[in-house]
């Protein structure tokens, strides 16, 4: 059985995007996928430098990284902060980055997110693309952005429009089609 992680990086509270995680989440294993849900504040992690690295890697960021490595699958939906990653995704994966062997290279990624603005977190989803990538990612064609929140998704979070669902169904085909299993 193939087996995904799926992650926000958002954790706030009513996170529409943790909503997403769930949402697609349940889509994978309706696709007979074993799913792996987490929470990133339960892997939290001082702001990267070189000093604290050389100090220490956070027990949280090893503990990270082997479920990274571990799964067939990663789904990370994320909000747009500014026109960007947030800080929370960024700082993840930038202590990520420098753990080995690559956490990048075995799993296939999907990304999405949802945001309160019109153009659906598809600016971000861009950085974020180009930054997984960099780092030697495969990452799925779909970008599930999604927005803005309050009309493409209902009260459960699925999302209502045609055009939405089609976009789940392609992130979970090229997800289970692409990865190794
Ligand atoms: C610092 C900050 C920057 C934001 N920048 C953007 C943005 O560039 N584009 C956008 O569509 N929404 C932006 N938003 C609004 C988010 O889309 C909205 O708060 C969203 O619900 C956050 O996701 P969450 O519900 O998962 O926490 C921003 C919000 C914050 C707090």
């Amino acid at each position: 059985m193939k087996t995904a992680l799926t992650l926000s990086g958002s954790i706030r509270k009513g996170s529409e995007n943790m909503r997403l995680q769930a949402h697609v989440g349940g889509k994978l294993e309706a696709a007979g996928v074993a799913v792996t849900a987490i929470n990133l504040s339960d892997f939290d992690m001082p702001l990267f430098n070189e000093d604290l690295e050389a100090e220490q890697t956070p027990e949280a960021a090893v503990k990270l990284a082997e479920l990274w490595r571990s799964h067939d699958m990663i789904f990370i939906a994320s909000p747009e902060y500014n026109g960007g990653v947030p800080p929370l995704l960024v700082n993840t994966i930038t202590w990520l980055s420098r753990q080995k062997p690559s956490v990048f290279r075995h799993a296939v990624f999907g990304i999405g997110g949802v945001s309160s603005g019109k153009y659906g977190t598809i600016f971000s989803l861009s950085h974020l693309r180009d930054s997984l990538s960099k780092v030697g990612a495969l990452v799925v064609p779909t970008l599930l952005g999604i927005g803005p929140a309050e009309e493409a998704l209902d009260t459960d979070g699925n999302p209502t429009e045609p055009a939405i669902i089609r976009k789940v169904e392609a992130i979970v085909h090229e997800l289970t089609h692409f990865s190794r299993g």
